[in-house]
């Protein structure tokens, strides 16, 4: 039931006024001045105030700003509709409330039909208001969270952890391999939380200098060091109300490292030359693919660090430990790809889909994209064939040292990666390191399939890898 608060001086107006409008259904209540009017629409969210204009004390010019503030301030949806009632004579004032946010005004004595007319619009207007913003909402929601594909248990568990996450300022520290969608989810949490319209900056610890850390993150002011001719500002101040991605932390040098943890605790920074504080309100969102806790034990990080930016912490899976999302994921780059370079691929055959999911993806999600990226600009049918994209999964994984060919029917990416394993570990001589780099792959990820695909054969020999 539509909800109408009166709001006049006159207690006859107000009966009056009461009874019409409970007659047609509306539930209503009444307020002898605005002050009183402002505490029964914070108690009973009304859809419509019925207000007169001239009344002792807040008159209604100040109700509607008084309304407008109850408004902002509101955490669930709260905006009336306001009908401004007035003497004849005074209709430049109504104007003025209509100027002012009212939406209709209605002039004395009333009419009872043009008054119920008026306040059935006005309600119509505040439902309208109401689904639209749940719609939005909705639609919102989806939108942000749609970017990222995956209907895995462990992708899951991620995305309900980033929904969760996404309302507080909580510090958040994404873990996971290369390409597994460690900055699409850090951007997806700033753009599903309240900070969404302010700034999203995000830096690399492992590509900057050491030496210029200091003066990216923090700014400086003119003369702080040879070379600082003007005033600077860092990626703290100009974040100021949003979220700051910091990728790599796990390269973040030591010294940054402390300076880090003490804006994370005071909420300050200071400019490199500058003498104040100034106090900043920034999220932090940090990333890295090292093994952040084996870090801690050699020392290279610090722990209340560590503890500080791991509020909350989520796991990215690696593709291999999920190909049941691959089918999805390669509907979902084929569109993005037929949008980007206006084709009209379908989908991808069935044996290509089924390669795809076989394979080993040890650049993860990144690696996939650029695989289908390049079969949509490739093809000249009308899905990703299996012969589009046999050569990018072969080259992957076979350099030009190794010569395979490629059934048609029937692969087996697995058998295919164990041969290639064995094989580059006789040509290095079972020295880990070498077979790796033979095959292009890192010490890790090398040492990790070796493992995996041939657990009974003899360990190669386990060299230091090369850090
Ligand atoms: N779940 C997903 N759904 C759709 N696209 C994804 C998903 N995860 C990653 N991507 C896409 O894969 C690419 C790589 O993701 P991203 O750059 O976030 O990875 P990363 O973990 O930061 O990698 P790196 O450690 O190498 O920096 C991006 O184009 C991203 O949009
Ligand atoms: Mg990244």
């Amino acid at each position: 039931m539509p909800v109408v608060l009166v709001v006049d001086d006159e207690p006859l107006q107000r009966d009056i006024l009461k009874t019409i409008l409970q007659d047609e259904g509306f539930e209503t209540h009444v307020a002898a001045s605005g002050e009183e009017a402002v505490t029964i629409a914070r108690e009973f969210r009304p859809d419509v105030i019925l207000s007169d204009l001239k009344m002792e004390g807040m008159d209604g010019i100040e109700l509607i700003e008084r309304v407008s503030e109850l408004k902002s301030s509101a955490t669930e949806f709260f905006d009336p509709t306001i009908i401004i009632m007035t003497a004849h004579g005074t209709i430049s004032s109504a104007v003025e409330a209509m100027r002012r946010g009212a939406f209709d005004y209605l002039t004395k004595p009333l009419n009872k039909d043009s008054l119920i007319l008026t306040v059935r619009r006005g309600t119509e207007r505040t439902d309208l208001l109401r689904e639209n913003l749940q719609l939005h909402r909705e639609l919102y929601d989806r939108f942000r969270m749609e970017g990222i594909v995956g209907k895995s248990p462990k992708m899951q568990e991620a995305i309900e952890i980033m929904r969760k996450v996404s309302g507080s300022p909580a510090t958040v520290l994404i873990l996971g391999e290369s390409g597994t969608g460690k900055e699409l989810v850090a951007r997806a949490i700033h753009y599903n939380s309240p900070r969404r319209s302010k700034a999203f900056t995000a830096l690399n610890c492992a590509s900057i200098p050491e030496n210029l850390f200091e003066s990216e993150l923090f700014g400086y002011e003119p003369g702080a060091f040879t070379g600082a001719s003007t005033r600077r500002i860092g990626l703290f101040e100009a974040t100021n109300g949003g979220t700051l991605f910091l990728d790599e932390i796990g390269d973040m040098p030591p010294l940054m490292q402390s300076k880090l943890l003490r804006v994370i605790q005071d909420r300050e920074i200071r400019r490199l030359g500058g003498k104040d504080a100034i106090k900043v309100d920034v999220r932090i969102i940090s990333a890295t693919n090292k093994d952040l806790e084996k870090e801690l034990a050699k020392g290279n990080f610090r722990e209340d660090l560590y503890y500080r930016l791991r509020v909350v912490s989520i796991d990215l899976p690696p593709l291999r430990d999920r190909k049941n999302d691959v089918p999805e994921l390669v509907a979902f780059f084929i569109n993005k790809y037929n949008a980007e370079f206006g084709k009209r691929l379908k989908s991808a055959e069935p044996a290509a889909v089924k390669a795809l999911s076989e394979y080993t993806w040890p650049g993860n999600i990144r690696q996939l994209e650029s695989v289908i990226e390049r079969a949509v600009i490739m093809s000249d049918g009308d899905s990703v064939r299996l012969k589009d994209i046999k050569g990018e999964l072969r080259t992957f994984q076979s350099p030009d040292c190794f010569d395979f060919d490629l059934p048609e029917e029937g692969l087996n990416f697995e058998e295919l990666e164990e041969k290639l394993l064995r094989k580059a570990m006789t040509k290095a001589n079972g020295v880990v390191a070498k077979a790796a780099k033979l095959l292009g792959m890192s010490y890790k990820t090398f040492w990790y399939r070796w493992e995996k695909l041939t657990p009974n054969s003899p360990p190669g020999k386990k060299d230091a890898p090369p850090e």
